[in-house]
């Protein structure tokens, strides 16, 4: 078995989706490996605009498997509903999706946890009970997938959500929509794997992360990170693989830098510009809908990025966004407080040679290939520069 992994070197939404659309076709199967429902990943089928939040995007190609793997939280609810659009689609998710039968399941007293205790609110989290699933999970005391085949699951979830009711006793007690139940249900009919058994039958896996490596629990910029690692690390953890069998890493940025959230950010612009780069990149989150913030490529943060992943290919996305403008620049060195930048000459289009003079600085400052270029939103709009280095 070897496996590729697709993941974001900044603080996620680099377009990690429209690669992993891009090189689906070619696997087996596809698996996210960590997040939740504060991913989300828009895409057009048929015409039609779908943004999926807990269904791996591979969904839409008919020969591929879909697995949600083991360092996942899935919230049954969010599922549903996505299940059900999909199935307005003429899609039938459920018949090529596996899930790992020991990820953790996002309650809505997760979410209510979140909501209650102003936690996620200076974090700027996505209030999807990321977190405290997470919590739940390493306390030890969270539900697992495979808890949903227990005569005891109703009695369990109620037991959860009473455990965190009782630390907030003036709040009005969370509630558990109907939806939950049938999303529990609708998981009770999917296939549910031991990952460390089933993943190796296949001679080829995709890997597909969420948010960035900025955002991992480890690596990036704690407190303000998601609970999970995004990082090769969540991989190996995530998918249950050994490091031999990680083949190609291909690292997604995009030519600036945004940021949901809140969190250090030095290369952050204000004004004129982040307000252009918001509108013409279309930069508002796909799950929150909150602005992003806007700010010229990190190339200190990429090459860290770069280094703990362990990148052999860079996918170079949304370069189109920047064309027009007279000067371009990128963060090459100092402290986060006073970054230096290089300024480099602006591009007309991706067909100009001063574009093609930004991609020759930014392999040189990254030591690593830049692999393919993203020239605009359609999946059409895509440039391979070299073969994927797959050996
Ligand atoms: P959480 O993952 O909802 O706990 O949020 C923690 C941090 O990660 C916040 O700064 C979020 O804005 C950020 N975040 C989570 N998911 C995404 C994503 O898919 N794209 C960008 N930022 C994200």
């Amino acid at each position: 078995m070897r496996v590729d992994a697709v993941l974001g070197l900044q603080w996620g939404d680099e377009g990690k989706g429209k690669v992993v659309d891009l090189l689906a076709a070619g696997y087996p199967v596809v698996a996210r490996f960590q997040g939740g429902p504060n991913a989300g990943h828009t895409l057009y089928h048929a015409g039609k605009k779908v943004v999926l939040h807990q269904v791996p995007s591979g969904i839409f190609h008919p020969e591929v498997l879909c697995v949600i793997g083991e360092g996942v939280v899935l919230d049954p609810e969010v599922f549903w509903k996505e299940v059900e659009g999909l199935w307005a689609l003429g899609i039938v998710p459920e018949e090529r999706l596996v899930l790992s039968e020991g990820l953790h399941l996002i309650l809505p007293v997760h979410r209510w946890v979140e909501a209650v205790s102003q936690e996620g609110e200076k974090i700027g989290t996505t209030r999807r009970g990321i977190g405290p699933a997470y919590a739940d999970r390493y306390a030890r005391r969270g539900l697992p997938l495979r808890a949903i085949e227990s005569p005891s699951f109703e009695r369990q979830v109620l037991g959860l959500t009473a455990y965190h009711a009782a630390r907030f006793p003036d709040q009005p007690p969370p509630e558990i929509p109907e939806d939950f139940w049938r999303g529990v249900e609708l998981l009770r009919r999917l296939p549910r794997v031991r990952l460390a058994e089933w993943l190796p039958q296949f001679s080829t896996v995709l890997a597909e992360g969420s948010q960035g490596t900025m955002l991992d629990i480890f690596a990036g910029t704690y407190p303000y990170v998601t609970a999970s690692h995004t990082t090769i690390a969540g991989v190996l953890a995530g998918l249950m693989v050994p490091p031999q069998a990680i083949r190609t890493v291909i690292g997604i940025t995009k030519a600036y830098a945004t940021r949901v959230g809140e969190g250090p950010f030095p290369t952050e612009l204000d004004g004129d510009l982040a307000a252009w780069l918001q509108e013409k990149g279309g930069e508002r989150g796909s799950t929150t809908g909150r602005l992003r913030r806007c700010g010229w490529l990190d190339l200190v943060a990429l090459r860290y990025a770069i280094q703990i992943n362990g990148v052999t290919a860079v996918a170079l996305t949304k370069a189109d966004v920047l064309c027009g403008l007279p000067e371009v620049r990128a963060r090459v060195g100092g402290p986060d407080s006073a970054p230096i930048y290089e300024s480099l000459p602006g591009w007309e289009s991706l067909e100009d040679s001063r574009f093609e003079g930004f991609v020759a600085f930014l392999e040189e400052a990254l030591q690593v290939p830049i692999w393919g270029i993203s020239t605009g939103p359609a999946r059409a709009d895509w440039r391979e520069r070299l073969p994927l280095p797959t050996s």
